[in-house]
């Protein structure tokens, strides 16, 4: 459908107020505009783990500079989900992806690309702080080094603006040389932050980042990613239902689907749509259960 169109028909809920939501699921049958620009698009997905398939027919598009958050269950596959992203899954043991996910346009696990490219461009966050036992200097130059910066000015300078990106820098800038296994919980995990921007991503995975921090540390890290969204495209795995509601652009609800006769539990996309809208107006009752407490 054309902007026009869309704008007529937005018009026209102002007018009728009471079927807005309607009218505009009828406007917005995608939760990606056409103008947005996407990021990955996602079909057909399926990971498996040996024999046993842990989710089945996720469809997404990631839009730039979207925050996204995926919540569901424990055990949908939100994880197994998120890691085929930046194809983290090529690490683990009889893993197997399925289906389509491409980036740009190109399929993230064709015969040529290098998955290590990958990681460089789509990093990840972990939901523990995982600093390496070094300086936090050396923790944020890890990255870059290992690209081929070998200048100390240049270094000090990538290290410098990652830091303060990650809201950072004021609180290190006397101990860059100390261990990062001394920082807060909270600290630790913007220095991740830091030392997965220092490489320049585009995209930041981040998997229940909050989950090991106090309330205060988490308004902090939820700031923060307010702030990087204007650079960067952000897929966050959650489950704390308000995190994803105060953060998040879009949100994809996964679910474990239970076969009556087997008794196999495989996870699978619900829903996906503008925030907002799964948290007010779900169109799948698994959804509504889910948000509003009911289930879960
Ligand atoms: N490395 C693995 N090997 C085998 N099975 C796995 C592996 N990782 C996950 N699974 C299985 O895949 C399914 C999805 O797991 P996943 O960790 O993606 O769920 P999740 O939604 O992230 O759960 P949680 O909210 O508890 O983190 C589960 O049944 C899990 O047991
Ligand atoms: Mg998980």
């Amino acid at each position: 459908m054309s902007a026009d169109a869309t704008t007529e028909l937005e018009a026209e809920t102002t007018e009728d107020a009471e079927n807005a939501v309607d009218l505009r699921e009828l406007t917005h049958p995608d939760p990606a505009p056409a103008s947005a620009p996407t990021v990955f698009d996602v079909a057909d997905l399926a990971v498996y783990y040996g024999a046993f398939r842990a989710v089945r027919d996720v469809k997404l598009d990631v839009v730039k500079n979207d925050i996204t958050a995926f919540i569901g269950p424990s055990g949908c596959g939100k994880t197994t989900v998120l890691r085929c992203f930046n194809r983290m899954n090529d690490l683990i043991e009889g893993a197997r992806v399925e289906g389509l996910l491409r980036y740009h346009g190109v399929d993230l696990y064709g015969k040529d690309v290098n998955p290590v490219e990958v990681r460089r461009r789509i990093g990840m966050v972990f939901q523990k702080p995982n600093p390496f036992p070094k300086s936090i200097f050396e923790n944020v130059a890890y990255g870059p080094k290992l690209a081929g910066i070998k200048k100390k000015a240049e270094l000090e300078e990538i290290v410098e603006q990652a830091l303060r990106d990650a809201a950072l820098w004021d609180e290190v800038k006397d101990r860059l040389q100390k261990s990062a296994l001394g920082l807060s919980g909270g600290q630790q995990q913007r220095l991740c932050i830091a030392r997965a921007i220092a490489v320049r991503p585009e995209v930041i995975l981040m998997d229940e980042p909050c989950s090991a921090l106090d309330p205060v540390a988490t308004l902090r890290i939820e700031q923060l990613m307010q702030e990087l969204k204007s650079e960067y495209t952000i897929i966050i795995v959650t489950h704390n239902m308000q995190q994803a509601a105060r953060v998040s652009d879009r949100t994809a609800f996964f679910s474990v689907d239970v076969d009556d006769e087997s008794g196999d539990r495989t996870g699978e996309l619900v829903e996906y749509d503008r925030t907002e809208k799964i948290f007010s107006q779900p169109s799948d009752r698994r959804t509504e259960d889910y948000v509003t407490g009911r289930f879960g």
